[in-house]
């Protein structure tokens, strides 16, 4: 487990599914996501297994957000490994109860995940795509030190238009050299 001031992060449970369906399928919260078509209770925990196995075969690490008052389960995080030599990593996360947005917890989540991925897993560097309608997540990951290194123009439908995606990064050394 990973802990922070008022969160931590742990490793996922089937018996998580019950609460990360209360929130999933939300349009509000999907509109920031890949996947934009709804997920059934089957997928995710065939997702949950998934991320045991990734785990296992250092593939991808997800962590289950979780508040440390509560115990209360409101979101996913995920470091994947892109490459094994240059030590390039991929970053995401989505707090799935929109009870818990802009409290800081999606902060102190990436924080909490960027420090295991340098100290821990060793990264040289950690990347992620953002979309343009979501300022708040690129504000998020630019409290934590990440740069905006491109963009893919129009390259994502939403709500019947093509947005932008923004791909941010952030070194090892910017990282240590980061005084938050
Ligand atoms: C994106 C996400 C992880 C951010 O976590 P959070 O806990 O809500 O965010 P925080 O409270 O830690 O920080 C939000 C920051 O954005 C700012 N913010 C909020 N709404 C904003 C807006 N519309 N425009 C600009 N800044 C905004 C806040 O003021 C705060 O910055 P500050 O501390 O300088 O005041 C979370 O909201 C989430 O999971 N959303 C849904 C899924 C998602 O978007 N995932 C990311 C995909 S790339």
């Amino acid at each position: 487990m990973l802990f922070g001031q008022n969160i931590y992060l742990r490793g996922l449970e089937l018996s998580d599914v019950p609460e990360l369906m209360k929130h999933w399928n939300n349009r509000e919260l999907k509109q920031f996501l890949n996947k934009i078509t709804p997920q059934s209770i089957q997928e995710e925990e065939q997702w949950i297994r998934n991320t045991w196995n990734e785990r296992k075969n250092g593939n991808s690490y997800v962590f289950g957000i979780c508040l440390v008052e509560t115990d209360l389960y409101i979101g996913n995080s995920e470091v994947r490994i892109l490459d094994t030599i240059s030590r390039r990593g991929n970053l995401g996360i989505s707090i799935f109860n929109p009870d818990y947005w802009n409290k800081g917890y999606g902060t102190e989540a990436i924080r909490l995940i960027l420090d295991y991925s340098f100290t821990t897993l060793n990264l040289h560097s950690a990347e992620l795509e953002v979309f343009s309608n979501n300022p708040r997540a690129q504000r998020c990951y630019e409290k934590n030190g990440f740069k905006k290194t491109g963009v893919r123009r129009e390259a994502l439908f939403r709500d019947g238009k093509y947005i932008d995606i923004f791909l941010l990064d952030i070194t090892k050394k910017e990282w240590n050299n980061l005084n938050i």
